[in-house]
């Protein structure tokens, strides 16, 4: 049977063990799937012994996303755009890193109906979620990703990494003088409760509002957002099933269906 783990550290929480199994039940693939809580000092050794020990691929989370990359021999584009890594691949003795975030984002928009294409997108945070998501947000030809985060000149760094004009940096308090179609919380401030200090006016009952975080209740920012008014608000579940179905496919070549997964997950929240 083939074996797969995901890295983290915490991990206890993790829900990539049952998705992969459901996904792997569900396309009758025969996959053992195991969480591994490490640390920093341990990661790349344990990753080593995996690999000696028959692991196929390996999902990787915070803290370790960067430092799964440094142990690649391979990357995809979208890994290299990120800076991270959540999906590593083992064969003959090349390690590969891929990036899925960011399709596990899009694939959950349109499944939400929500275009993209031409829109303009404001993405909240400058750290390794934000990055992870810009590619394929930019593979969707949108009009603008404006990029707003608390310390400012990270946002700027950040859209200066990347070429393309269309994408831009701003404060929050210049969130005031624009509208946007779709807003992406990328930050970790959900995880903490706290608020990012995001005008009210730059939401309108056309806004898309999506939290990458997700859990029983809605978090403080989709709160925020119904109570002005956004068209729709959306959290991260189905980013999660989305990134863990994209890995899946890398490793198996086989593409599981999400929507049962996610209700099952969801109905499962507390
Ligand atoms: P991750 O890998 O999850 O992106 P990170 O790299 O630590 O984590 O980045 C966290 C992001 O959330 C940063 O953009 C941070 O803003 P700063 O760069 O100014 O620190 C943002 N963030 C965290 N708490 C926030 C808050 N209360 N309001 C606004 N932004 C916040």
């Amino acid at each position: 049977m083939d074996k797969f783990l995901v890295y983290g550290n915490p991990i206890a929480q993790s829900k990539s063990p049952i998705i992969h199994q459901m996904f792997a039940q569900q396309t009758k693939q025969a996959i053992h799937y195991d969480k591994c809580l490490s640390t920093s000092a341990e990661f790349e050794e344990s990753v080593n012994k995996f690999i000696l020990a028959g692991g196929k691929g390996a999902n990787v989370t915070a803290p370790f996303k960067e430092q799964a990359m440094q142990m690649c021999d391979q990357l995809t584009e979208r890994a290299k755009a990120a800076g991270a890594v959540n999906t590593l691949i083992f064969s003959e003795r090349t390690i590969k890193g891929d990036n899925t975030d960011g399709v596990g984002l899009v694939n959950d928009l349109k499944n939400h109906q929500v275009q993209l294409t031409n829109k303009t997108i404001l993405l909240m945070g400058a750290g390794g979620a934000a990055r992870g998501v810009i590619l394929p947000l930019l593979a969707e030809n949108p009009k603008q990703i404006v990029i707003v985060n608390r310390t400012t000149e990270k946002a700027e760094q950040l859209a200066a990494r990347f070429t393309d004009q269309k994408i831009t940096a701003i404060s929050y308090a210049e969130t005031a003088k624009a509208t946007f179609d779709v807003v992406i919380n990328a930050t970790s401030a959900s995880l903490s409760a706290n608020l990012p200090d995001l005008s009210s006016t730059c939401i309108t009952t056309n806004t898309v509002c999506y939290d990458m975080v997700y859990g029983a209740k809605l978090s403080p920012f989709l709160n925020w957002c119904k109570k002005h008014k956004a068209r729709l608000v959306i959290d991260g579940l189905g980013m999660l099933v989305g990134q863990a179905a994209e890995s899946f496919y890398i490793w198996r070549n086989v593409r599981p269906q999400q929507t049962q997964v996610l209700a099952k997950l969801r109905s499962q929240l507390q």
